[in-house]
């Protein structure tokens, strides 16, 4: 497994990038991110933190049940309750991690912990012992490392390795680091820790200055050879290393790493959809790789240049990352369903035919609507079906009446647990507003609407609308999302989604919240 000149990645995606606020996967969402990995071939993929949740235990163990082809880990606190739920939830896997961790920082170490830097050796030393008994795989985490004094992060892994660590991982939690000092952060690590040939250097890196992936590169040329990355770069706060930035700069730049990953980069494009998709968060236009617009040339002289010879101004070719350039593939309403279907098996959902029925209706639906119906006509239509599938209340209809001479007004009828029906009719500053209020109305949870976006899904006046929205209740965030040509239902449609989400997360018995029934 190891190799000095490979790069193991860790895809914490489903740990650390389901941390982002608002998002809140389930473990049927989890899976399907888990086997788009697997097909990626990263080396590891940490499914969970299985002492967090009776959820998160769940779906790590169905994960480590079901994708065989890559080693799992879940993450545990160094408590002994942590590690041996951990390794309950991943001993069914075919190759098993536990990652431990605790924090090395004073600032951690006085005020969260309330300890003394000596008891938290204690509780390192001994937890990874007990890790190391259930599992042979164990890595060990110093939180907070790049705020902890040096020499006492340099004690602690040498006591997690002499008590079993075969992987330390210094993490960067808060992204304080700088790339040169967190190189050289590595390098004293090598020379300080008198056992660390025992084990691979890995970093964590975290994007709260933008520094995520030059720190984990600048660790890679120091001696690191695992990076913890996340799709998208999604994860707390500003979010983790991303995944296909770190991979593709490897690739890209060989001449000057020298060092290469196991990762299948033609499923970078599909996966990084996926997991947009499925957690709601959006990748911004100008994402490095996987961004709308990162192969895209709009000035004339770039163009023309391109024409000629794609290299003069792209130094990644699309189909490194799965990206078809000669155009998409684009169904219209003659396509049948097995013409739908190949397309969807192309794109790498796993559709059952059930849902492929429903996607059928909708497909058809809509490609009389707008002719001519693309791949990410089919992101939106594949996401919107299983999202409405999950949601307990759902939209069963929606009028609304606007204009410059009217008061905007919306009639809204909701179905909900038990085929209950409730309907009302509000008015409000335009007929999103209206809508909106309505629904509120119907469902009596307070929250608060933070954030409102649409986007166009396509090209054309004819396109779906896209539209995101994130409401925050309970000190929590929930997003939503939802398409359609109408963009009004969608925005309906999308508050539903969040409304639904926030109400997954409340005691069963309080799930049924009409206000006015
Ligand atoms: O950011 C961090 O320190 C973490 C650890 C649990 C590795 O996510
Ligand atoms: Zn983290």
């Amino acid at each position: 497994m190891r190799s000095d000149d490979k790069v193991l990645i860790f895809d914490t995606t489903l740990r650390d990038g389901e941390q982002s606020p608002g998002v809140a996967l389930g473990t049927n969402e989890k899976l399907e991110i888990a086997r788009a990995l697997e097909r990626m071939r990263v080396d590891f993929i940490e499914a969970g933190f299985p002492a967090s949740s009776p959820g998160d235990f769940e779906s790590v163990t169905a994960i480590a049940k079901e994708v065989r082809g890559t080693a799992i880990a879940g993450l545990a606190r160094a408590v002994g309750g942590d590690v041996d739920a951990c390794w309950d939830a991943v001993k069914h896997a075919a190759q098993p991690r536990i990652h431990v961790f605790l924090s090395s920082s004073d600032i951690h170490i006085l005020h969260q912990l309330e300890k003394d830097r000596e008891q938290v050796l204690e509780m390192a030393r001994s937890q990874v012992a007990r890790a190391a008994k259930h599992c042979s795989d164990v890595e060990f985490s110093p939180m907070d490392a790049t705020r902890s004094e040096p020499e006492y992060v340099f004690r602690m892994l040498t006591e997690c390795i002499d008590a079993g660590a075969t992987t330390v991982n210094i993490p960067d939690t808060v992204g304080y680091a700088i790339p040169e000092e967190f190189g050289d952060f590595i390098r004293q690590i090598q020379e300080k820790v008198p056992n660390i040939h025992k084990a691979v250097i890995s970093v964590h890196c975290h994007n709260d200055l933008g520094l995520a992936v030059g720190n984990s590169l600048a660790a890679v040329r120091a001696g690191a050879r695992q990076i913890e990355t996340c799709i998208n770069g999604i994860g707390e706060r500003a979010g983790n290393a991303s995944l296909e930035e770190v991979v593709m700069s490897i690739k890209t730049r060989g001449d000057f790493f020298g060092l290469s990953t196991n990762v299948d980069t033609t499923q970078i494009h599909r996966t990084s959809r996926l997991v947009s998709q499925l957690t709601g968060m959006s990748v911004q236009p100008n994402k490095a790789i996987v961004g709308a617009n990162a192969f895209r040339h709009q000035s004339g002289i770039h163009q023309h240049g391109v024409t000629k010879l794609r290299e003069t101004y792209e130094i990644i070719d699309a189909h490194d990352i799965g990206l078809s350039r000669g155009g998409m593939i684009v169904l219209n309403k003659n396509s049948g369903r097995h013409g739908l279907k190949s397309r969807l098996d192309e794109l790498g959902y796993e559709i059952t035919s059930e849902e492929l029925d429903r996607v059928f209706v909708a497909f058809k639906d809509l490609a009389d609507k707008k002719g001519e119906i693309d791949d990410r006509d089919l992101d939106a239509l594949v996401s919107e079906e299983r999202r409405t599938v999950e949601d307990v209340y759902k939209l069963d209809l929606l009028q609304v009446s606007c204009g410059n001479q009217l008061i905007p007004t919306a009639t809204v009828r909701i179905i909900g647990p038990e085929g209950k029906i409730a309907e009302t009719t509000s008015t409000g500053t335009g007929p999103v507003d209206a809508s909106y209020r309505a629904i509120n109305g119907l469902i009596g949870v307070p929250n608060h609407l933070v954030e409102y976006t649409v986007n166009s899904v396509t090209e054309g006046i004819d396109a779906q609308g896209e539209v995101t929205v994130r409401i925050e209740a309970a000190d929590r965030t929930f997003v939503g999302r939802a398409a359609d040509t109408d963009i009004v239902v969608a925005s309906a449609r999308a508050l539903l989604n969040a409304l639904n989400r926030l109400l997954a997360h409340m005691p069963r018995e309080q799930q049924e919240v009409w206000a006015n029934p």
